[in-house]
């Protein structure tokens, strides 16, 4: 009996262990049709699990950056993957290519896209409407749930007018609707913009507790109202190079 428990403890222990990164090496890009490097060999790695914070000037090439890994446009070279680590911290498999579908992006002043009369209609926008997909829907149905409870949109009704919500509670719903489908990375482009200071701490509040279940990466001029939650943190500079870079204290 003493061996069992003390075998399970292991294997626990060395799950426990393992990690993965996402890792981006040498990314460029350049758009389709032009001759312009938007993003100059860009590299950078990141924890499970962590915060990432890139900053730095407009025009810069973070935004672009974020619509690579997103998977909506592809690196003219480099590559975008996810390598897991032993216990050891060394590589315990090849590095697997990061998937869209595991990886949920807020633009910019999401709530500018709400296209339904219902919270329920816009977190449910795009479910498969087909009958037959009975498992996957009620997939979707505990992720619905779950996303609700982790943005703290418990005390509204379904039924309500998306437009019709404040500002913070707009920007809860819009991180709810990419949570139902459990990302590994949620990618958020200026969370904080527009928002005002309640708001402001209240998303501040709900990223740090985000960060216990999945991996952040966040664009944001907001660096003294992001800094206690960030884990590390870069700087864009135009021409789209990327340095890691500390936030000041
Ligand atoms: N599809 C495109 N074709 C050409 N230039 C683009 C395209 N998309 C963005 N740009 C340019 O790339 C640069 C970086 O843009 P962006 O990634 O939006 O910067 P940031 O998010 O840092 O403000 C800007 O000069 C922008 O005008
Ligand atoms: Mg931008």
């Amino acid at each position: 009996m003493e061996g069992r428990f003390n075998l399970r403890r292991k294997q626990s222990f060395k799950v426990s262990c393992d990690y993965s990164c996402l890792e981006v090496k040498g990314v460029c890009y350049q758009p389709p049709g032009t001759q312009q490097n938007l993003l100059n060999k860009v590299s950078f790695s990141l924890k499970e699990k962590s915060l990432g914070l890139i900053f730095g000037q407009s025009g810069s090439g973070k935004t672009t950056l974020l619509q690579l890994l997103a998977g909506l446009s592809k690196p003219t070279s480099g590559s975008i993957n996810i390598q897991k680590y032993g216990n050891d911290r060394k590589p315990n498999e090849s590095p697997q290519p990061l998937v869209p579908e595991k990886v949920g992006i807020v633009f910019q002043f999401p709530e500018r896209y709400f296209l339904a009369d219902t919270v329920l209609e816009e977190v449910t926008f795009g479910w498969p409407r087909q009958s037959g997909s009975i498992q996957l829907k009620e997939k979707l149905a505990w992720g619905l749930h779950s996303a609700i409870n982790s943005v703290g949109l418990t005390g509204i009704s379904l039924d309500e007018n998306p437009h019709a919500l404040s500002g913070g509670y707009k920007r809860r719903l819009a991180l709810a609707i990419q949570l139902v489908q459990v990302p590994d990375l949620l990618i958020l482009d200026e969370p904080l913009a527009g928002l005002d200071w309640k708001a402001r701490a209240d998303v501040v509040k709900l990223l740090k507790h985000l960060k216990k279940e999945l991996t952040l990466l966040i664009v944001s001029h907001d660096l003294k109202e992001l800094s206690s939650i960030v884990d590390c943190s870069w700087r864009m500079e135009m021409g789209g190079v990327l340095k890691e870079e500390a936030l000041p204290v």
